[in-house]
């Protein structure tokens, strides 16, 4: 078993590269599916989330070509809805963006229910809402299927109950080559929602406002191939940031939009952390003793959830009480549990958590229960004294493009070693 195995202790220094965004990513590969045309994808983060992605879409029938390792083009003029691989679509959440990508291009759709991240209840009622509205029936069991009633999909208004990144992406994508005028009210505005109507757009939809809580979407009849980059993962940026802030030291984060980190880079410089922005980079310097401050997470362009945990241990190691109020999901303090065999002192009631900061955390063995979880795990070992060994690095590898080899890059002690579980090691060790 893979894990992570980091001495604590190092200071961050150099220059880091930001990959392509995860959560862009993962819209942007479905929705290749609606191209009628080879559609080249640049900047694409090598993570396992990605790359189950393109093996579903071979398993539909596309064409995917690897040009380089960050390139890819798709083919997906000869796809069907039929013979998806199940297995590998349950493993991620953003499968459900299939639903809107298939039913837009085949008029029926059939995924999984979306596996992922469990942090709570992670209901779909707004995208079943969306796509009812647009003309197709959503049956709910282990599978989503769904039809569109007339064969082809057709514009509505929409209302959002609750602001969802992925309703919001989903309707764009299932509204593209329906017939008629969509507008969708109480959209997201996350980076990663423009950058999905940027891809659509440069293949020909028609698809404005994205980025405001007003989407118009205006349906076309065929998209046709084209070249399109990612934009670079802005809660990878983060990640790093919040990293340097624990540890201290200075590095400079390449290949970001620094306007899309606005938010981090205000609450680190509220902790003493000096952030300084250039056209496509930001450099951190952080001398390791950190203020406390209170973090409320909101859809953006407030806090990111995504950046939640990592900021928790940042918080957790800076003088005095911090108090991280979570906006988003009902349940994303799963790491605290971890954090607290290292020393940190949480008190979780609810969505709130009050933070009392430590002077130094000391190194265990700790469990990533998930993504951000794992990052934020990560970045606790780097902090702390003495050596720590993350476990259930796979969930970490879903949304991080080589987090060690770039760690290690800043002079951090991270590497990954293979060891037998514990009851694997007592069995050897009793034969
Ligand atoms: C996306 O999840 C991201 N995942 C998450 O990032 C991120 O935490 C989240 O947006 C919020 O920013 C991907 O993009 C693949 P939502 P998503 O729909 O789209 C409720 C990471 O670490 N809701 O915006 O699933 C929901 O329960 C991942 O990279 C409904 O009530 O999130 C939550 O409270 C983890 N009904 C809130 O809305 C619905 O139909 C926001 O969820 C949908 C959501």
């Amino acid at each position: 078993m893979e894990k992570y195995r980091i001495a604590g202790g190092n200071r961050l220094h150099g220059e880091v590269e930001i990959s392509g965004a995860k959560n862009a990513a993962v819209a942007i590969i479905p929705a290749a599916l609606m191209v009628d045309g080879i559609c080249r994808i640049e900047n694409l983060p090598q993570i396992s989330d990605t790359v189950t992605l393109l093996h579903i879409l071979e398993s539909l029938g596309a064409g995917v070509k690897m040009i380089n390792p960050s390139t890819v083009e798709i083919d997906s003029r000869h796809a069907t809805w039929k013979g998806a691989d199940y297995d590998r679509m349950r493993k991620i959440r953003a499968s459900y963006y299939l639903v809107g990508a298939m039913l837009s291009r085949f008029g029926v759709a059939r995924t999984t229910m979306p596996g992922g991240c469990n942090f709570g209840v992670r209901p779909i009622d707004q995208h079943v809402k969306g796509m009812n509205a647009l003309g197709a029936t959503v049956d709910v069991t282990d599978y989503i299927d769904a039809k569109a009633i007339h064969g082809r999909l057709r514009g509505a208004e929409i209302y959002l109950d609750k602001v969802s990144v992925g309703a919001t992406m989903n309707i764009i994508l299932a509204a593209t080559l329906a017939e008629g005028r969509t507008i969708i009210e109480n959209a997201a505005r996350e980076p990663h929602i423009v950058d999905l109507a940027n891809f659509l757009n440069s293949m020909g939809a028609d698809v404005r406002g994205a980025g405001t809580d007003t989407v118009k979407i205006n349906g076309v009849d065929r998209l046709h191939g084209g070249t399109y980059a990612i934009i670079p993962d802005q809660i990878e940026a983060g990640t790093y940031m919040a990293a340097t802030a624990a540890c201290g030291g200075e590095v400079l984060i390449t290949n970001v939009i620094p306007k899309h980190l606005d938010c981090i880079s205000a609450k680190l410089r509220e902790m003493g952390v000096t952030v300084e922005e250039y056209p496509e980079s930001v450099l951190v310097r952080s001398s390791g003793r950190l203020r406390r401050a209170n973090v409320k997470t909101l859809p953006y362009p407030g806090f990111p959830t995504d950046m939640q945990p990592q900021m928790g241990v940042a918080l957790a190691v800076a003088d005095g009480t911090s108090v991280i109020t979570e906006g988003v999901w009902d349940n994303r303090y799963k790491y605290v549990n971890q954090l607290r065999k290292m020393g940190a002192q949480f008190q979780v009631d609810g969505r709130v958590a009050v933070v009392e900061g430590v002077e130094r955390l000391h190194g265990a063995t700790v469990e990533a229960c998930d993504l951000r979880a794992g990052a934020a795990l990560v970045i606790a070992g780097l902090c702390a004294d003495g050596v720590t060994t993350v476990e259930d690095i796979e969930y970490i590898e879903r949304g991080y493009q080589d987090l060690v080899g770039k760690l290690q890059a800043l002079g951090a002690d991270i590497r990954i070693v293979d060891e037998p579980e514990h009851s694997e090691r007592l069995n050897a060790n009793a034969g």
